[in-house]
Formats: C-alpha cells, sequence, structure tokens
C-alpha cells in the first residue's frame, strides 16, 4: 500500500473506535459506573465515567460503522483506495473496546492517584487503541488481519495522539470539554 492510502485505510477502519469517546462527552453524565464506589480511599472510576457516556458512546460508535458501510464503496471508489464494510462484530470490538480502554485507563488514573480529568500523557492518547485492537482481532479476527496490517498499525499508533490532541483541544474551546486533554 502506498503510503496516502495507508493513512485513508487507517483513519476509516478506525472512525467506530475514534468517534465514541467525543459522543461519550456530549451525552456524558447521570450515574457513574462505579456507583460512587471507592477502593482504597479514591472513587473505583469516577464521575467521568457514566453509563450514558458509555451507552452513548458505544451507540454512536455502531451506528457510524453502519453508516460508513452504505458509503464504503462510494468513498472508497472517489478516493481511489478500496474501504472495507465493518462486520457488526469487528464494529462492536472496535466501539465497546474503545470506550472499555477509556474506562480502564480510568482505572489506573484513580489507582496512581490521579484526579478525575488529570492529564495522563499517552494514557490518555493510546487508551482506546490498546484494547480496540485485540478486542477487534478477537471478535473479528479474519477481517482484522485483513485490514491492520503492521504498516496500517503503526500510522494508527501516530495519527491518533495527533487526532485525539487536536480533537480535545477543539472540543475544550468549543466549551463541550473541561480539559484541552
Ligand atoms: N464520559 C462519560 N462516560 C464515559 C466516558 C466519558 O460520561 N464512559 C464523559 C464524562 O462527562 C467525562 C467526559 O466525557 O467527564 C470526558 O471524558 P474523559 O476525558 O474520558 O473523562 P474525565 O472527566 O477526564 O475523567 P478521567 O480522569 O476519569 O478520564
Ligand atoms: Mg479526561
Amino acid at each position: 500500500m502506498a503510503i496516502l492510502e495507508t493513512i485513508v485505510v487507517a483513519f476509516w477502519v478506525m472512525l467506530p473506535a475514534y468517534v465514541p469517546n467525543n459522543a461519550a462527552v456530549l451525552t456524558g453524565g447521570g450515574r457513574p459506573i462505579d456507583g460512587g464506589r471507592t477502593w482504597g480511599g479514591r472513587r473505583v472510576l469516577g464521575d467521568g465515567k457514566s453509563w450514558r457516556g458509555t451507552a452513548g458512546g458505544i451507540l454512536t460508535g455502531l451506528a457510524l460503522a453502519g453508516l460508513l458501510n452504505l458509503v464504503a464503496v462510494d468513498v472508497g471508489s472517489a478516493l481511489g483506495v478500496e474501504l472495507p464494510e465493518f462486520p457488526i462484530l469487528a464494529a462492536i470490538g472496535l466501539a465497546g473496546g474503545a470506550m472499555l480502554g477509556d474506562i480502564l485507563a480510568s482505572f489506573v488514573k484513580r489507582r496512581t492517584g490521579r484526579e478525575r480529568g488529570a492529564m495522563f500523557p499517552g494514557v490518555d492518547q493510546l487508551d482506546f487503541v490498546v484494547v480496540s485492537l485485540p478486542l477487534t482481532a478477537l471478535l473479528a479476527t479474519e477481517w482484522f488481519t485483513t485490514w491492520f496490517t503492521l504498516e496500517v498499525i503503526l500510522v494508527i499508533v501516530i495519527l491518533t495522539p495527533i487526532l485525539h490532541v487536536v480533537t480535545n483541544v477543539i472540543a475544550y474551546k468549543l466549551g463541550l470539554k473541561n480539559e484541552p486533554w
């Protein structure tokens, strides 16, 4: 694959994993997943991980995957790149894995004494990749190995932190997020 093509494929296959975090910011609030419980004197996850935000994030990711399936052929031919449709298990792995990774990161943040909203460089930017890729590999193995080539994974690891920083600064400036990370 040419480098530009690799970047387009990497961005496309990761869209159902990218969008849930942002959708959670918009839909979040209400009852926290940990129900307010603490562990070792600190919240298990914190108020930043709510049931509503988690459900909103996953559902938005699944809906987006469905939408992308409708336009994959047209967008692909317009860009001159072959773009995949998302089998339901792949969409679940990407969207569910992204939310799960984000939740696990909050768990780690609380255990290491970081308050809600505290910055955790590296983890904030890649937590969802670390879980969504293995989960997708597990749930949709053939699809995963076809599209997530080593080159694509390498581009994802480089591209994701950049996209994460840019989208979060925008969300912060728009007043949607409390911190720019
Ligand atoms: N959010 C949510 N449920 C999730 C993930 C996010 O409700 N599973 C919402 C919360 O309102 C959260 C906001 O999205 O405050 C931003 O998400 P994030 O940066 O992940 O949470 P933080 O508030 O920074 O908390 P943490 O330190 O635990 O990451
Ligand atoms: Mg945060």
